[in-house]
Formats: C-alpha cells, sequence, structure tokens
C-alpha cells in the first residue's frame, strides 16, 4: 500500500475508534450528535433522536425561560378542547419499555418537556426510540405514537443531571434492577411542593431482594441473583412506590403482593400494558395488588390514558371564564370527585359520547369545601386550579392539602390578582371576591402555574405569566387550545 493510502487508512482507524468512543462514553449531558456521514449514529435510531432532542431542548431551553404567556380576561369559553394522554400515565410506561429487549410501542403520547427528558434519561440507557410523523388530517394535539426498544441496555446509571430534572427519572431503578441485577440512580432531590423523599420505594425493591446502600447522592441497587416475589405494605399511598413495586414484582421469581398500593388511573394504566406484555397481576386499581412473576416480557402496543387532570383544569377554567365547552376525549370516571365539586361550584356537566361538557352562564359560584386525597379523593395535582375557582365565589371555602406538605406556592401568586386566601397549616381559607385583576406573576410549579392561568381568565385586564417552562412540562398546546374556544391569550416569546 502506498503511504498516501496507509495515511487515508489510519485515519479511516482513528475516525472509528473515536466514534466508537463517543458513541459508547457520550455522558448524558453531551448524548451523541450523529456527524455528516455517520451512518452508524443513523442507524442507531434512539440516540441519534437523542441528539435532536438535545438541539430542541437546547433550542426550547433558550426559548422558554424566557417565554410569557399573556392573557387577557373576561372572554367566555365556547368550543371543544380536545384532552392529550396523561403525562402521568406515559411517563411510567415509558420507563416500562426497560423491562423488555422488544419493542413497546405507546400511542396517545403527550408532546410535552417531561416526554422529551426522559426519552433523554431512556437513550442513555441505550432505549433506541422513534417518534412517528404526524398523519394527515391530524391535529396539532393529537398524541404522538412512540417505539421504544431496550433491545440491550448499555449503562445502568441515571444521572444527577437528568433525575434532578424530572423526579419520575428515578423509577428507572426498578425496571434496570429487574433485568439487568444493578441500578445506580441519582436522588432526585427536594422540590418546590414538598420534601418528596423515595424511602417507600427503597423499601419496596428492600423487600424484593434487592441490596441498597446510598453513595455521593445515589441510590446503588443490586440483586445479582435476580428480585424475588415479597409481600410489600406500603405505611401511606404512594403512587411512583406503586409503580416501583409493580415493576421490580412483574419478573421477580414467586408472587408478590402490594398492599395499600396507590389506586391511581395511572398505576392501573400501567399495570394493563404490563399485562399486555405478558406479565401476571391481578387487582390493580384496587388497594391490593397481586403480581405473579413471569421469566420474561414481551413487547406490546398500548394507548396512554387520557390526561385527568388536563381534564379538570380546563373544566375548571370554563366553570371559572362561564360560556360552553366539551372535553373532547375526557373520561369521567377518571375524575368524579372533581366533576362532583365543580357542580357543586354550579357548573353544569354532562356526560356525552364524545366526552366530558362543562357549562355556566351567568350565576355565580358557590363556594365549595374540598380535602385532597390519594385517588378516587380530590386529587392533588388540581387543588392548586380549584382554589383559583374559588377566589371568585360567593362566600368562603376551605381547601386542605394532606398529600404534600407544601403546595400553596401558589397562594401569593393568586393574592397579586386580587384573591383573598389565609393560610393555615395544611389548609386554606378562600374568601372569594367579587373581581380579580390582572397582574404580572410567576409560575412556581406545573399545576401551581396553570392556577394562575385559571385565575387570569376571569381577571380584569391583562395578566403575564413569567416562567412559563413549567406549563410546558405538563400542558400540551394549552394556548391553542384555550385560544380557540375565545380565550384571549398569547405566548411572548424573547
Ligand atoms: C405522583 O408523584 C405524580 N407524579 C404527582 O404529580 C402527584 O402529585 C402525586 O403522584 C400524588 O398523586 C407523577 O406521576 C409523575 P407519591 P409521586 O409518591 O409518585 C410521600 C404533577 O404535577 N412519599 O404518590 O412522586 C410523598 O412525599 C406531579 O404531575 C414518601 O413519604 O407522589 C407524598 O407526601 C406533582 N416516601 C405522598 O407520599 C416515598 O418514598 C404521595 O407521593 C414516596 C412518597
Amino acid at each position: 500500500m502506498s503511504e498516501g493510502g496507509k495515511q487515508r487508512d489510519r485515519e479511516r482507524l482513528v475516525k472509528a475508534l473515536r466514534d466508537n468512543l463517543r458513541r459508547r462514553k457520550a455522558s448524558p449531558g453531551e448524548i451523541v450528535e450523529p456527524q455528516a456521514g455517520d451512518g452508524a449514529a443513523a442507524q442507531a435510531g434512539g440516540r441519534a433522536e437523542a441528539a435532536i432532542v438535545k438541539r430542541r431542548s437546547a433550542q426550547d431551553g433558550k426559548e422558554t425561560v424566557v417565554d410569557r404567556i399573556k392573557i387577557t380576561g373576561g372572554a367566555k369559553l365556547n368550543g371543544t378542547i380536545p384532552i392529550s394522554g396523561a403525562k402521568n400515565a406515559a411517563l411510567p410506561l415509558m420507563i416500562a419499555s426497560l423491562l423488555t429487549p422488544y419493542t413497546l410501542e405507546l400511542e396517545n403520547v403527550p408532546r410535552l418537556a417531561d416526554v422529551q427528558t426522559l426519552l433523554r434519561i431512556l437513550a442513555n440507557h441505550g432505549v433506541d426510540y422513534a417518534v412517528n410523523g404526524k398523519r394527515p388530517g391530524e391535529k396539532a394535539e393529537t398524541g404522538q405514537t412512540l417505539r421504544l426498544t431496550a433491545a440491550s441496555i448499555v449503562d445502568t446509571t441515571a444521572p444527577y443531571e437528568l433525575v434532578s430534572k424530572m423526579r419520575a427519572g428515578f423509577w428507572v431503578i426498578a425496571p434496570l434492577l429487574a433485568r439487568l441485577g444493578e441500578a445506580r440512580v441519582s436522588l432526585p432531590g427536594g422540590c418546590a411542593i414538598g420534601t418528596r423523599p423515595v424511602d417507600l420505594l427503597i423499601m419496596a425493591l428492600e423487600r424484593l431482594g434487592a441490596a441498597i446502600e446510598i453513595e455521593a447522592g445515589y441510590v446503588v441497587a443490586k440483586a445479582p441473583h435476580g428480585l424475588k416475589g415479597a409481600e410489600i405494605v406500603f405505611p401511606k399511598v404512594t403512587v411512583g412506590g406503586t409503580h416501583t413495586a409493580l415493576m421490580g414484582a412483574v419478573t421477580a421469581e414467586g408472587t408478590s403482593v402490594i398492599r395499600n398500593a396507590a389506586r391511581e388511573p395511572e398505576v392501573t394504566d400501567l399495570a394493563r400494558c404490563l399485562v399486555s406484555m405478558g406479565a401476571r397481576i391481578e387487582g390493580a386499581g384496587s388497594s391490593t395488588i397481586t403480581v405473579h412473576g413471569v421469566a420474561a416480557l414481551s413487547g406490546a402496543r398500548h394507548a396512554v390514558l387520557p390526561d385527568r387532570i388536563e381534564t379538570g383544569t380546563y373544566a375548571m377554567a370554563a366553570a371559572m371564564a362561564g360560556g360552553d365547552v366539551l372535553l373532547e376525549g375526557a373520561r369521567p370516571d377518571l375524575l368524579q370527585s372533581v366533576l362532583d365539586a365543580i357542580a357543586q361550584a354550579g357548573a353544569e356537566i354532562s356526560v356525552t359520547n364524545e366526552g366530558v361538557r362543562v357549562r355556566r352562564n351567568g350565576e355565580g359560584l358557590s363556594p365549595v369545601d374540598i380535602t385532597t386525597n390519594p385517588f378516587p379523593g380530590f386529587p392533588t395535582d388540581l387543588q392548586a386550579q380549584f382554589m383559583a375557582l374559588m377566589s371568585r365565589a360567593r362566600g368562603t371555602s376551605v381547601i386542605r392539602e394532606t398529600i404534600f406538605e407544601n403546595r400553596f406556592m401558589h397562594v401569593q401568586e393568586l393574592a397579586r390578582l386580587g384573591a383573598r386566601i389565609r393560610l393555615d397549616g395544611d389548609a386554606a381559607y378562600v374568601e372569594g371576591v367579587e373581581r380579580l385583576n390582572g397582574a404580572p406573576v410567576m409560575a412556581t410549579d406545573l399545576r401551581a402555574s396553570v392556577s394562575l392561568v385559571i385565575g387570569a381568565l376571569a381577571a380584569e385586564g391583562e395578566t403575564l405569566i413569567n416562567r412559563v417552562y413549567h406549563l410546558d412540562r405538563g400542558f400540551e398546546a394549552l394556548e391553542s387550545k384555550l385560544s380557540r374556544c375565545g380565550a384571549q391569550i398569547e405566548r411572548l416569546s424573547g
């Protein structure tokens, strides 16, 4: 071979080695970017996609940090709002893809920042994924279809940089442990709504036979001989704990019984999907779930259930602003306690073949007391929104938060709109006022931010909501859904 030929050969070899290293060593913060002519990266669907996600999220990050939402209050809402797939069901379902080397196809996945963050976490473990493009005639709000394939898991560490962005990322610990016998997952840390520990998730995995240690902010879990079926008794209802126990138990050896399990519809949805993948689960949706471990799971196709929190939010928005709104695709059985409270407040709720219809014309709102509780009680994720609604009621209502100890961040922001709210321990006393007034406000967490949207819809004048990236984590196409019903709402970028 000529000198030139040898040189070209060496260069090719060095490039191949570099590419290989780049692919293997890419830390989550620097997910592999496909290069021009990088065939292998293009084939590695998930990794290549991850690069796109990174660019998009970097872009989103830049945009959303400065994005604000402007709402001019006073318009009634009339029309149809399509309800998206549930974020809190989509996330554990996506994580369940780690349990099998076969493809899990999830339909009706909402387009949300949290879904993108989780895709990055999964891609870091080696999950390849594809997002189906839009089909002819599909609306902007039509959920996406994700195909997730964890053919081989290349990394059992879920790093701080990713898990700190989204608490649900911690839940990868269970399928990683079940499938590979080890996992190293960053502690998720605190959050604006309370301390949110993971002790019960750890307890569940220990019951299943895992040895767990905390090392430098990471939970290191090991089960070299596999997980074993066990009785897991939760001292308090935990959604994430129940997801973790389920994903740990499905392929454990023997039978597990989960007591005081969360009955949330998102838990039932995960169980349904796991059953489609070949798991043997009885009692999901009740407080005792029995899981008979199976040797392995297959792929499946599953449609994410409609978002009950989004449904309740728009139902309250319609009750607040007045008008007539059809929440298309909503399932009333997922939020009966909420619909009852809204009806008691004075809105008319009817169930049609297409979804749930909410009307309020002229009449004022009555005060209604609520206490948050695990399902089927009033969900904590709708407490802030209901408080906004009650801020215009004719009288005082008492709103009690029993799930999280610090979920009243919205109170001071609602007060900026003129709401009169007094806090006393876990209770908020909301004295309804005749009129709210637009003001600049700050979104603090996901559900708190949308309570400000509800307040703003009925406030006189203009409200500017800052830090709307919180909203983008959990509400798909919020502005377009509301504006097509007549709300005066727009996003200001830059
Ligand atoms: C899920 O969080 C939801 N998140 C939350 O929604 C929701 O508010 C919450 O359930 C309650 O319904 C997702 O599904 C992604 P928990 P999770 O474990 O699972 C305590 C949103 O806005 N606890 O049911 O983290 C905990 O502190 C989010 O979409 C322990 O003490 O909640 C809380 O008081 C916010 N130790 C109670 O249990 C533990 O190890 C219930 O929390 C775990 C939880």
